[in-house]
């Protein structure tokens, strides 16, 4: 097995969570804390391909030899995969991006008068599906973040979406998933899947992406 398996490639990866705001004081957000993401650029960039990776806020230092676009909401991620997609062999979705986000944001902080407050949300683009579905789409690996029947939703996203891998993400639960440092997955294609057992993220990350590098050069070679 060749040591830089991804020499010559591009890959262009999304990391950590989005932020979406209400007013100049809060925002609506999830609890990722990009480490997964960051530990897979930088197992990419082991293997030799070339990353750049699209980050929502995080405080983790930038791999080494990656390079990092900094983004606060789904709308700027958005706008900056899609800036830089065309460029890319593979594309992998590692962010927590929100599905949705306040329809408008107060100039001012909004204060407190009625008992109940009503938030009105509008959908956020799929980035993913949305690069999936590019005529000339690079190599695309989704993750699947669920908290029950996680293999069967991952399978649905993996063809609905039309992705080449997913990577099925148990959450919620006392081990794994966000925050932690330790992780499992279930990483998915159409003809076959592997395990990948609860570890550090590092670790697991390497693993993810020697899995990555394999498919795509089965996908490349086809
Ligand atoms: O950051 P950590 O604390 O280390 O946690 C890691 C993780 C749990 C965040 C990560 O391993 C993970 O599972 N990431 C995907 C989280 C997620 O939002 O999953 P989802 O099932 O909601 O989304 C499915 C896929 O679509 C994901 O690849 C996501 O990046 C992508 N997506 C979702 C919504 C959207 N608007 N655009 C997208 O691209």
């Amino acid at each position: 097995r060749a040591a830089r398996a991804l020499e010559g490639a591009c890959v262009l990866l999304t990391a950590g969570p989005t932020r979406e705001p209400l007013d100049p004081v809060r925002f609506l957000s999830n609890r990722s804390s990009g480490q997964m993401g960051f530990a897979l650029a930088a197992a990419l960039r082991e293997l030799g391909a070339s990353v750049v990776m699209i980050a929502g806020p995080t405080a983790l230092p930038t791999p080494p030899s990656v390079e990092r676009i900094d983004v606060e909401t789904a709308l700027e991620m958005y706008l900056a995969v899609m800036t830089r997609v065309a460029d890319c062999d593979v594309f992998v979705a590692t962010a927590a991006v929100a599905d949705y986000r306040p329809v408008n944001v107060a100039e001012h902080k909004i204060k407190k008068h009625a008992d109940e407050f009503t938030l009105h949300l509008v959908r956020n683009p799929d980035i993913l599906g949305e690069v999936a579905a590019l005529t000339a789409s690079p190599f695309t690996v989704g993750f699947a973040a669920e908290t029950d029947h996680v293999i069967d939703y991952a399978r649905a996203k993996l063809q609905h979406k039309q992705l080449n891998m997913i990577a099925a993400n148990q959450v919620g639960g006392a081990q794994g998933g966000f925050e932690c440092t330790d992780n499992a997955l279930t990483v998915i294609w159409d003809d076959g899947q592997c395990e990948l057992p609860m570890q550090p993220k590092s670790q697991l990350a390497r693993q993810l992406a020697q899995c990555i590098a394999e498919r795509y050069q089965i996908y490349h070679a086809s």
